[in-house]
This record gives C-alpha cells, structure tokens and sequence, in this order.
C-alpha cells in the first residue's frame, strides 16, 4: 500500500513523512536516533523544567483554556528538544502550523486540487504560512551554522550527523539548508498539534471525573512512599492507563493518511482491486463495541494489562500502524504521563459533566474541540511537593 501525500510534499519537500522506499528508510533510521532512551531522558527534563514554570503561573490563574495551555507547553518543549531555540513568543508560528495542517487536510479531501499558485483567499494563506515556517526555521539553521553552536538537540543531530557527535569541527553541508529545513518542519508539523490537543483532551476528560483524579493522586502518593494504593491494579501504572484510554477516545490522529493498494488483494471479505484508495480511522477502530463495551465511557480500566491483552492487535491504534507507524510517539506518551503526574499532585481540575461531550469537535489533521475547555483549577493542600518535604524531615 503507497500513502497518498503528495498535497504534503509541496511545502514539506522530501522530509519523513512523505517519502517511501529506500528514501524513506534512510530518514527513518537516521531519525530515530532522536527517540533513544539518553534522548528520551533529556526530553523528559526538558519537559518537567516547562511543566515546572507552567504549574507555577497556574496557582493565579482559577481558570485556564486548556487548548492553548498544552499549545504553548509544546510549542516551548519542542522548541527546546528540536532547536534549542523558543518560538512561543511568535504566536503566529503556532497559527501558521494550524493553517498548513487544515489546508493539507482540506486538499486531501479534495475532489479537484486548484494550483497553488491560484489567487484564491486559502491558496494566499497557506503560502504566507509555509513562507513563514520556512523563514523562521532557515533563519533558526543559519544562526546556528554561523555561531558553530553545538547543542544537544534535533538540529545538531541533522547539522552533524553521528560521526562528528563529539567533534567541535564547522557543520560540513551533508545536506543542503533545504533539505534540513525540510526535516524541522515534517517533525514540527508531524509532531505540534498532535501532541498539543492530545494532551488537551486528556486533561479535559480528567478534568470531568474527579474519581480518575483521585486514582492517579493515590498513584503518585504511593510512588513517595512505595506502598501501592491501587487496589486491584498493583503494579500497574494507573495514569498510563487514563493516557491511553484518552488516546482510544479522542485519537488526535483520526485519521490515517489514506492509503493506495498497489496490487489486487483481499481484506477481510472485501476484494480490493489495484489503484483502490483505502482509509484507516483509528477514531472507528476505538469506538468499535466488540473491542469497547460502552466505547463512550472514559475508562481507563480498560487499558490494565489483562484487559488490554485479551483484545486482538491493532484494536488501539491513535499510532498509526505498519512501517510508518509515528516515530515519535515515545515522546507524547512520556509527556503525557508526565503531565498528567505533574497537574493532578498540586490540582484538582474542575469540568461541568458533560462539557466535553457537547462540545462540538473539529476533524482536521488532528481532531480538536471547537472551543477551548474552560478548565476550573483548585489548588490541593499539602501538594506533593509538601509531602516530599514531610517525608524528607520525617526520614532525618
Ligand atoms: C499525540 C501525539 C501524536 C500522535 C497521535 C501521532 C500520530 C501519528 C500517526 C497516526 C502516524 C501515522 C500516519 C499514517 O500512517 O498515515 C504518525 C506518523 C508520524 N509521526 Fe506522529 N503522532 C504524534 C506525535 C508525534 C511527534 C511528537 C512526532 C515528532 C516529533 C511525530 C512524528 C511523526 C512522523 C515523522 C511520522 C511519519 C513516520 C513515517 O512515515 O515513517 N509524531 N504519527
């Protein structure tokens, strides 16, 4: 099967997500250097530094819009772990990444594709936001080229491939600035909503069931203390569980890239004939009843190991699945357990019932609400951090 993606690569260029073959198995090892676990580990101390700073911006603010909270969280991560470098005081780089992934969707939908070079009010504004994206992130390379600054991040990664990790020697144009470029925007583009709105709406759902809140506080008090609360489920990370149940209920990816058959085949008892164009929507996989009794309710229970291992493979897939599988996705998953471990310790989140089930949703690239949740925050007393300090005095 080929990905049909060739509205992406007109701004993309040649990067990940587009390629196929040999190209695309180059990029693919060459990339997945920047998800091994010394990575993931930086990542992780990136990303508590950020949480650190928003939580304490939280304690005066009683109510918050949780979109654009988890918009500017990534957008400062990312930029961070990418290219050492913060855009978040550009608000028009987060529009303009909006703006590119909605018009990708809307030409993939499309019967007939206009030209972009057509006059028309969309074309118009999908060149400013390429032109955008591209200028920032050409200006980012640059800088970084001329400074010879090196930095443990995605960029150095690209700028000096694995030989030269440790040598102080001037970038040596591997690659054209392009095609760099290329390989920033894919990830930023793959990568920034996705992971913005997927934490959206995990911390939505939470925010409308106090007992799940409750179940991950008992989690993170036993982990000070090594005594585990959690009755039934010992041993097993509960708030990875309310992760992937958030991840089975609004899959930020609802959609695959829609796939071409390259041969006649069978599937299932369909007969596929060549040249047929095939959809994968994890959103209908996760809200089939065989696999999700009641696949309406938010229960993270179902994600215990038992429960999870006796449903068929690929019944959960908010990943994708097969060789283009997302490369990234060890870093959402650890950012949002993080996240989730982080907010609920110092915060009980308040959402009216059902705010999020009125909510009307918008299906572009990623699915997100068409407004914002506005999230109620309470601090808790003594948060975890007083309980450390508790259990730091008591144990003198
Ligand atoms: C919650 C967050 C995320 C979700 C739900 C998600 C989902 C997906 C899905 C479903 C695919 C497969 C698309 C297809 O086969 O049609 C994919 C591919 C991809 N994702 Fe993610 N993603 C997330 C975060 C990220 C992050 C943080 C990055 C990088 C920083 C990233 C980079 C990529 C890339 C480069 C691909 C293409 C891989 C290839 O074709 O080999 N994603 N993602």
């Amino acid at each position: 099967m080929g990905r049909i993606t060739n509205h992406l690569r007109r701004a993309t260029g040649d990067g990940l997500l587009v390629t196929e073959g040999k190209r695309w198995h180059q990029q693919r090892t060459s990339t997945q250097k920047i998800f091994r676990s010394n990575r993931m580990s930086l990542f992780a101390s990136i990303a508590d530094h950020h949480i650190g700073e928003m939580l304490e911006r939280w304690k005066s603010c009683p109510t918050l819009e949780i979109e654009s909270e988890m918009t500017l969280l990534t957008q400062r991560i990312m930029g961070d772990g990418f290219f050492g470098i913060q855009l978040e005081s550009e608000p028009e780089v987060a529009k303009a990444v909006r703006t590119l992934s909605d018009s990708f969707h809307d030409e993939s939908r499309a019967i007939l594709n206009l030209p972009d070079w057509l006059p028309t009010s969309k074309k118009r504004e999908k060149k400013r936001a390429t032109t955008l994206l591209k200028e920032k992130l050409k200006g980012i390379i640059e800088h970084r080229i001329s400074s010879q600054d090196r930095r443990d991040d995605y960029l150095d990664m690209l700028l000096y491939p694995a030989t030269d990790s440790n040598s102080n020697c001037p970038y040596h144009k591997h690659e054209s600035i392009d095609e760099i470029m290329c390989q920033l925007l894919t990830m930023y583009i793959a990568g920034f909503h996705t992971t913005s709105v997927a934490m959206a709406w995990l911390l939505a759902l939470v925010a409308q069931s106090p007992e799940i809140q409750d179940k991950v506080w008992a989690q993170c008090q036993s982990e000070l203390d090594d005594t585990l609360i959690l009755d039934n489920h010992k041993q097993e990370n509960y708030a990875e569980m309310v992760v992937k149940e958030s991840l089975r209920l609004y899959p930020a990816a609802w959609e695959l890239f829609a796939r071409e058959a390259s041969r006649e085949t069978k599937l299932g008892p369909c007969h596929i004939p060549r040249g047929s164009k095939l959809l994968i929507l994890p959103i209908v996989v996760h809200h089939d009843e065989r696999f999700y009794p009641n696949p309406k309710v938010f229960d993270p229970l179902r994600f215990c190991q038992k429960t999870e291992s006796e449903r068929p493979a690929y019944s959960s897939i908010p990943f994708g699945l097969g060789g283009h599988q997302c490369i990234g996705q060890a870093l959402p998953l650890q950012q949002m357990t993080q996240i989730l471990k982080s907010v609920i310790p110092n915060f009980q989140l308040e959402l009216p019932p059902d705010s999020i089930q009125k909510t009307k949703i918008v299906p572009k690239v990623s699915l997100r609400p068409a407004r914002d949740f506005q999230v109620s925050i309470v601090p808790r007393s003594p948060t975890i951090s007083e309980l450390k300090n508790t259990d730091a005095v008591a144990n003198c």
